[in-house]
């Protein structure tokens, strides 16, 4: 393991998804669409955009659906050749390109976040990997994608990083947060992480968002992970017990993030995403203007 390079996403597609029930009984919450694309495929396109090579899913025991929304299907694509063009079709189906390898691994309980990642430990062959969590939907806008962003800075300072942006008082016990050298800099460097405090023991308001850069040395630390808030194997705990070992900086990413794992950030996601769709955003817009508004 000595290229320093970045190649390898980690989507973690396993967890419960309780906050979204009953709609995540029976469909993975990663397929809920945002206008007419699972969120899954927002981040697959989020993670291509920014030039990486292999995805691994982890996904749960027996879960087939996510793979299958990024299988081909030939059938499908020939009904559809026969009205629309090639790009049509290619804009419809081809939801991966085949250069990207994809894996699944298996996560046969829910232990944590860092449990889920941890299983991914054998794909790894450089000096770090990335993880994105597809519920937090990112519109980077003009500035790109949050991960080609990201990708950027690991380019200049080949360094861990970590996607944060600054949260409310009240929302503090939601998030893991940061406390870097310089709470008020684009990007600076962690030196404490904490899980879900709350307002009063919080060490600043950086919220982390599903967006990491980290160095694959804390794949035997997770090892070592006791289990953390609500019983999980915390991503967060093992973050702080490698900060003194690795340096991860926090980002303040530019773009808008959408909390696609709570039903409210998931219903503003389409309501800005519809609004900006080439097909029915002027329509929507009208509609949202003069009946709802
Ligand atoms: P969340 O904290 O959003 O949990 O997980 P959840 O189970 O998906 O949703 P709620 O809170 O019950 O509504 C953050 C990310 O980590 C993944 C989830 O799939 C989500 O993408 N995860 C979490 C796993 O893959 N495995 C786990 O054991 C836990």
């Amino acid at each position: 393991m000595s290229e320093l390079s970045l190649k390898t996403i980690i989507f973690p597609a396993a967890g419960l998804g309780t906050r979204f029930l009953p709609a995540t009984k029976a469909c993975r919450k990663e397929l809920l669409p945002v206008v007419d694309k699972p969120l899954i495929q927002y981040a697959a396109e989020e993670a291509v955009d920014a030039g990486f090579e292999q995805i691994i899913f982890i996904v749960r025991k027996g879960e087939k659906s996510i793979a299958r929304h990024f299988s081909d299907v030939p059938d499908l694509r020939q009904k559809l050749a026969k009205t629309k063009t090639q790009l049509e079709v290619d804009a419809l189906t081809r939801t991966i390109p085949s250069s990207v390898e994809c894996r699944y691994v298996e996560q046969s309980e829910p232990l944590g976040l860092g449990h889920a990642v941890w299983l991914a430990r054998s794909f790894i062959k450089e000096e770090h990997f990335a993880v994105l969590l597809t519920d937090d939907l990112i519109d980077g806008g003009l500035h790109g994608g949050c991960m080609t962003q990201m990708m950027e800075l690991y380019k200049k300072n080949k360094c861990g990083a970590i996607g944060v942006e600054v949260v409310a008082d009240s929302e503090t016990k939601k998030y893991g947060i940061v406390c870097t050298e310089d709470t008020s800099a684009k990007v600076s460097k962690i030196i404490t992480i904490v899980e879900k405090p709350s307002p009063e023991k919080a060490p600043s308001r950086l919220g982390v968002v599903g967006r990491y850069i980290l160095p694959t040395s804390i794949m035997s630390v997770i090892e070592n992970t006791e289990h953390g808030v609500g019983g999980e194997i915390q991503l967060t705990d093992a973050i702080a017990a490698t900060l003194e070992e690795d340096r991860i900086d926090a980002y303040r990413f530019d773009g808008v993030r959408y909390d696609c794992g709570s039903k409210l950030g998931h219903l503003q996601a389409n309501v800005a995403y519809a609004r900006k769709n080439k097909e029915l955003g002027a329509d929507f817009s009208n509609w949202l203007s003069n009946e709802v508004m």
